[in-house]
């Protein structure tokens, strides 16, 4: 969702902020604002549009000038993007940024009506900051434990007291928020790549609890003002970790970083050769025990689940069971204590799959999440938290989480199989051998950039297309799917090959392409059949097969070829075509490809 950015110190505030937005505009781009004191009042930039508008306004017109000051980066859930709806929201006395969704706001505001409050804007955000100001009683802390407890729903804030210059406040609660601990200076943010220019120390701020941050102390109380002892983290992430390192995008970097990113998340859960999942705590004891297995998640975090139950019923004959976090949460599943419930999030903070997590845990389950944001919400809510480890995602389009998501769930998948007497430890030992192997294989598949170039570029003109597939390739097509239409705007349906000829198959014209995944060699004939039965009615066919199939020739229009490898462990490559044609097709278009409209990294409200 949005990003949140505070900062006191000897610097000038407002190009701290600024610089903080930038790494955070990945969180939410509808607009951006910030507040800084400014001899001793509040003095507020705000604008519609990318953090580049309000940069350009500022430079234009006024840059606040001061040292404390808060600023926010906009994905609008109450009120359009406007600049009054932009934050940062509030009064001569008081003033917010917030990311997360007021509940209660309704409700808050018809009060303060009553009261005699009047409202400029229509977002939910604005309550709280007029909230704080009734409640308001010379004293901040007292002041913010009245407020949170009146409020329902997600919130990280920072705050500013006009009658406190040089403070910085903040509080949260179901909504991500550090602090970051400098020399002679602290910020609070979203997100740790908004700090890394200045220190990567941060302290993880628990739910409700309130900070009073000024440049040289932070202070952590409850709501009654009783001290809380933090422990100060340091971040493993770099400054550059968090830049485009000479890439036109975030994307194409990080499509390029999943060899390492894959070797970085699986070397330490392979001893001896063998799995070893045991240092996340999922003891062998443990993964014999579960009765049945859920993989819960969203978006591209779903798909790798969704790969992860095919390997893991395939090898282990374990009973898996995929949602969609926001579907699995209302339909009151049958979670019992003796099953294992997997929540798989990238950022760690999405709120449907917290949610699950949530509602996982109330009926008991053992829950185990495989987050690669290190202190979020999920990871350190879940039972066990198996980390991934591919560095800062910046992309809206996730594409290396996906990969390292997917390796831990061939890690579970052969270590559960092994312990369950499925498979044998020779098989067991090749399939991890192979998994070690991939890395090496990616850089062979990275070469196809061209070739994905040039089916990119027969795709840009399409209004809508079919990816296709069986089993796996099945579960691959959906990623793909996503891929393209998230960031290219070109509609695309994911479609189960066997599935088209009962209806969807009307669509096909020559207007229509069809991308078929075909690396199942068992189902291999089979989507061989799709394809023709699609040609045939004009569509124009991309095949994404394995090297060492013997295909007819016209089979397809384009065919991408990769390495043969075991099965079960072709979507770590197949990934790469996936994701390069979607990032060309996007180019192509000239979209924005690291930033696609409506969209934001990390959906932290329902
Ligand atoms: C994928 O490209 C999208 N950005 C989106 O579907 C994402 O995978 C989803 O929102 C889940 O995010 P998470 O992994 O941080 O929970
Ligand atoms: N709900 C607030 C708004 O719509 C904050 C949204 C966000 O988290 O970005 O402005």
């Amino acid at each position: 969702m949005c990003g949140i950015v505070g900062y006191v110190g000897e610097r000038e505030c407002a190009d701290v902020l600024v610089d903080g937005l930038k790494k955070l505009e990945y969180r939410g781009y509808d607009s951006a604002g910030i507040a800084v004191f400014e001899n001793g009042k509040i003095v507020v930039e705000k604008s519609k549009g990318k953090l580049q508008d309000l940069v350009d306004k500022m430079a234009k017109e006024k840059k606040p000038e001061g040292h404390c000051g808060i600023g926010h980066t906009r994905w609008a859930t109450h009120g359009e993007p406007s600049d009054i709806n932009s934050h940062p929201h509030g009064n001569k006395r008081v003033s917010i940024v917030h990311n997360g969704i007021i509940e209660n706001y309704k409700e808050i505001k018809d009060f303060l009506l009553d009261q005699g409050y009047g409202f400029e804007s229509e977002t939910d955000t604005e309550t709280v900051a007029k909230l704080l100001d009734y409640y308001y009683n010379g004293n901040p802390i007292e002041t913010i434990g009245k407020v949170i407890d009146k409020v329902n729903g997600s919130y990280a804030l920072g705050i500013l007291f006009r009658d406190f210059p040089g403070v910085l406040y903040a509080v949260r609660k179901d909504s991500p928020l550090i602090i970051g601990v400098g020399e002679n200076e602290n910020f609070i943010a979203s997100d740790v790549p908004a700090i890394l220019k200045y220190t990567n120390k941060y302290i993880l701020l628990e739910k409700n609890e309130i900070a009073t941050i000024k440049e040289d102390s932070v202070l952590i109380t409850n709501e009654e003002g009783k001290v809380i002892e933090k422990e100060i983290n340091e971040a493993d992430w770099t400054m550059d970790a968090a830049e485009k390192g000479g890439y036109e995008h975030f994307m194409l970097k990080e499509i390029n970083e999943q060899p390492n990113a894959i070797k970085t998340t699986i070397t330490p859960r392979i001893q001896d050769g063998m799995p070893y999942l045991e240092e996340s705590g999922l003891t062998k004891e443990m993964l014999k025990s579960f009765r049945r297995i859920y993989i819960v998640a969203c978006g591209t975090a779903m798909h790798a689940g969704l790969v992860g139950k095919y390997v893991i019923e395939k090898l282990a004959r374990v009973e898996v069971t995929v949602d969609i976090a926001s579907e699995f949460r209302y339909r009151n599943p049958l979670i019992t204590k003796d099953d294992l419930v997997i929540l798989i999030s990238q950022s760690g903070e999405t709120a449907d799959t917290y949610a699950a997590l949530k509602l996982a845990k109330e009926r008991g389950a053992t829950t185990a999440s495989v987050v690669n944001v290190k202190g979020s919400t999920i990871a350190r809510e879940s039972d066990i938290v198996i980390y991934t480890h591919a560095g800062p995602e910046i992309s809206v389009a996730s594409t290396k989480a996906y990969s390292v998501q997917l390796s831990i769930m061939y890690l579970l998948a052969f270590e559960l199989a092994y312990v369950k007497g499925e498979i044998s430890e020779e098989r067991c030992r090749k399939l991890t051998q192979a998994l070690v192997e991939i890395p090496e294989k990616l850089e062979e598949v990275l070469k196809l950039k061209e070739r994905c170039q040039f089916i990119a570029s027969r795709l840009i003109n399409s209004e809508s297309l079919l990816y296709i597939g069986r089993g796996l390739d099945y579960a691959l097509s959906m990623e793909g799917s996503l891929k393209l239409k998230e960031i290219s705007y070109i509609h695309s349906e994911s479609y189960a090959a066997g599935e088209l000829k009962h209806g969807t198959i009307s669509l096909v014209t020559e207007d229509m392409p069809v991308i078929a995944v075909a690396t199942q060699s068992d189902l291999l004939e089979k989507t061989v059949s799709n394809i023709k039965e699609v040609k045939s009615r004009g569509a124009k066919v991309t095949m994404i097969c394995t090297e060492d199939v013997d295909i007819e020739k016209d089979i397809a229009n384009h065919l991408v070829k990769i390495p043969k490898i075991y099965d079960e462990l072709t979507p770590l490559l197949v990934a790469i075509p996936m994701q390069y044609i979607a990032y060309y097709t996007a180019v192509l278009k000239g979209c924005d490809v690291d930033q696609p409209r409506n969209l934001a990294k990390s959906v932290t409200v329902e």
